[in-house]
């Protein structure tokens, strides 16, 4: 599979597995994967404006204001053709912001994937997701555990529970994404570039899904 061109939004439910897949598909193919979620937690960690300015939202499960996540995807997509977004966009105005910023260059969005997990095994895989502080990897204790307990198989490090991983939050944030992520399903099936993916099975299934809609 080429990967030039391929320009594309992953779309779905948090913990529907959206960073899994971006993450392989970008190790696989040499795609540059955008993840907000992951640039807004960094930020977090390293306490910048950007972080400070954008925990308060992320801990109760709610979206970081539109104009800083605009601003954030206009410098990562800069002279980048192929790209695959996890977490962008969320809302409306995000989607028309990133039609307008492609529009301009004359490269519209390649395939927008709707990895579809129903709401109670979501609570199920982001109650038992953990992470490792340090290089980012991400495990499940059901379904991916690390090979000894709680402690990254890449570096060794105790892993985390993300903050944002307890079940009231949890709930909040499927809330929140019924409410303002899920428009965008109608929004991109009348552009002609949606496609729906059953997110349930094995990460390898998945994969092997996603692989099948890019192939066309
Ligand atoms: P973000 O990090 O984007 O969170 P999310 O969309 O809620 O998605 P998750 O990272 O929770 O889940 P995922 O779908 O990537 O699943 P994963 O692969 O990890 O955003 C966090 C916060 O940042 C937001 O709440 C908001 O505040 C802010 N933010 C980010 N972007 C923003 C934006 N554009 N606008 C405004 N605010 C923004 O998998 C989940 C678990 O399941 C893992 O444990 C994994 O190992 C496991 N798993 C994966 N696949 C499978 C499988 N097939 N079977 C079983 N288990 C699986």
């Amino acid at each position: 599979m080429e990967n030039n061109g391929y320009r594309i939004v992953f779309l779905g439910p948090p913990g529907a597995g959206k960073g899994t897949q971006a993450s392989l598909l970008s190790e696989k193919y040499g795609i540059k994967k955008i993840s907000t979620g992951d640039i807004l937690r960094e930020a977090v960690r390293k306490g910048t404006e950007l972080g400070k300015k954008a925990k308060k939202y992320m801990d109760a499960g709610e979206l970081v204001p539109d104009d800083i996540i605009i601003g954030l995807i206009e410098e990562q997509i800069q002279g980048v053709d192929s790209f695959i977004l996890d977490g962008f966009p969320r809302t409306m105005k995000q989607a028309e912001a990133l039609d307008r910023l492609l529009s301009e260059r004359g490269k519209p969005l390649s395939h927008v994937i709707f990895v579809n997990v129903p709401d109670e095994e979501i609570v199920k895989r982001l109650t038992a997701r953990r992470v490792c502080p340090n290089c980012g990897a991400v495990y499940n204790m059901i379904y991916n555990p690390p090979k000894r307990d709680e402690i990254c198989d890449v570096c060794g490090t105790p892993l985390v529970q993300r903050s944002d991983d307890r079940e009231d939050v949890i709930r909040n944030r499927l809330k929140v994404y019924r409410e303002s992520t899920a428009p965008l399903i109608d929004y991109y099936r009348e552009k002609g570039i949606f496609y729906e993916v059953n997110g349930v099975g094995k990460v390898e299934e998945v994969l092997r899904r996603i692989e099948g809609v890019l192939r066309g």
